[in-house]
């Protein structure tokens, strides 16, 4: 049914076409499938604390401004990650800035953090209930003098009507962002941000969003970083600037990130090295090419105890969240598992 739709979307530009899609959840216009795996038990789980009926999440990066929570929610995501979003309205890179790399399932954006800023978007959260649980994903503008007080900006904006806050420092299209993965530079953004929640009395999550990009011997320093400042969890992974070698579609070497199926094998091998270095003392969400049951088993294998999703949504559609989950629990039950948490980590099934 989408596949005969998408043809059709899919002759559309990519940002225009999200701009749809991000107009017809404001309408509400929310497809209404049948979901026979709410409330499953076998995808039940709590993340901060709050129940969750499964743990798929809706990616950063989809819906921006916070326009749309709540329609997504209906989706069926588990959870969902607003932003990124700096202190003040940006415009992003000149447009085009998203391509479709159809052939290969993979998306490139240079977006550049296009956004209504910060103020802007808490009103707009606090003027409307999330009927599920949301994180607020914060990053610098383009042109500040002062990242490190951009994040704390957004922190005392977000921190009581988030359920957490990711510290995004892993966009590949804000020039020289990925610094913070340096050890002196993580820790010192690290000691701000946690400086910060304690003079404003909160006791908000604060995740980290990774690149995928990062060097092996970067991986131990910041997980020791991230189990010293008691992170509540981390994101792996961003967009990737890499793997463009294999890719078949004509735009492969548009300057951006890329996303989908061609992220999904780097991803997972990097969540498997964090994985061994957290120990368990802090969860991963795992992202990247996330778009059947197998890719979401594959990712609790390699160790996330949560995923997010943005690509996969582009090419099956709306209903992703079911199909996954249905597809899934076959694999569970064939495998006589009773809760997905029985996989985590648990490479050798
Ligand atoms: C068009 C587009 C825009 C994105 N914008 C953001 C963003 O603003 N902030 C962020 O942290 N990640 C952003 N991402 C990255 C996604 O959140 C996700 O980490 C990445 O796409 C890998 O997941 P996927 O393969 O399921 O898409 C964006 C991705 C896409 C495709």
């Amino acid at each position: 049914m989408f596949s005969k739709f998408r043809n059709l979307i899919f002759k559309i530009d990519p940002e225009i076409a999200h701009n749809l899609a991000i107009k017809s959840l404001q309408f509400k216009f929310v497809p209404n499938f049948f979901d026979d795996n709410k409330n499953n038990p076998m995808f039940e789980t709590k993340l901060f604390g709050k129940k969750l009926d499964n743990p798929i999440g809706l990616a950063a990066g989809f819906d921006k401004n916070a326009e749309v929570y709540n329609s997504i929610f209906k989706l069926g995501f588990g959870f969902v990650e607003v932003g990124t979003i700096t202190p003040l309205k940006q415009y992003g890179n000149t447009k085009p800035r998203i391509f479709r790399l159809v052939e290969d399932k993979a998306l490139i954006n240079r977006l550049g953090f296009n956004n209504l800023g910060a103020e802007n978007v808490s009103s707009r959260i606090r003027s409307n209930k999330p009927s599920g649980l949301i994180g607020v994903n914060l990053g610098p503008n383009k042109d500040t003098q002062d990242r490190l007080n951009d994040y704390l900006i957004g922190l005392r904006l977000f921190h009581d009507i988030a359920d957490y806050i990711t510290i995004n420092i892993s966009s590949p299209n804000t020039e020289n962002l990925r610094e913070f993965h340096e050890k002196s530079k993580f820790d010192e953004l690290m000691t701000l941000i946690f400086n910060e929640k304690e003079k404003l009395n909160s006791d908000v999550p604060i995740v980290v969003k990774i690149s995928p990009d990062i060097k092996e011997d970067q991986i131990e320093k910041i997980s020791s970083i991230l189990i010293n400042h008691k992170v509540g969890a981390v994101i792996v992974s961003n967009t990737t600037e890499a793997t463009r070698e294999n890719l078949k579609d004509i735009s492969r070497h548009q300057k951006g990130g890329l996303s989908g199926k061609p992220l999904e094998l780097k991803s997972n091998l990097l969540i498997k090295k964090f994985y061994n270095f957290l120990n368990g003392k802090i969860d991963i969400i795992g992202v990247g090419g996330i778009d059947s049951g197998k890719s979401a088993y594959d990712k609790f294998l390699a160790g996330a105890s949560f995923l997010q999703l943005y690509t996969g949504m582009v090419y099956q559609g709306p209903n992703i969240v079911s199909k996954i989950k249905k597809e899934l629990k076959q694999i569970l039950v064939d495998k006589k598992i009773k809760n997905f948490k029985e996989i985590i980590g648990k490479d050798d099934y």
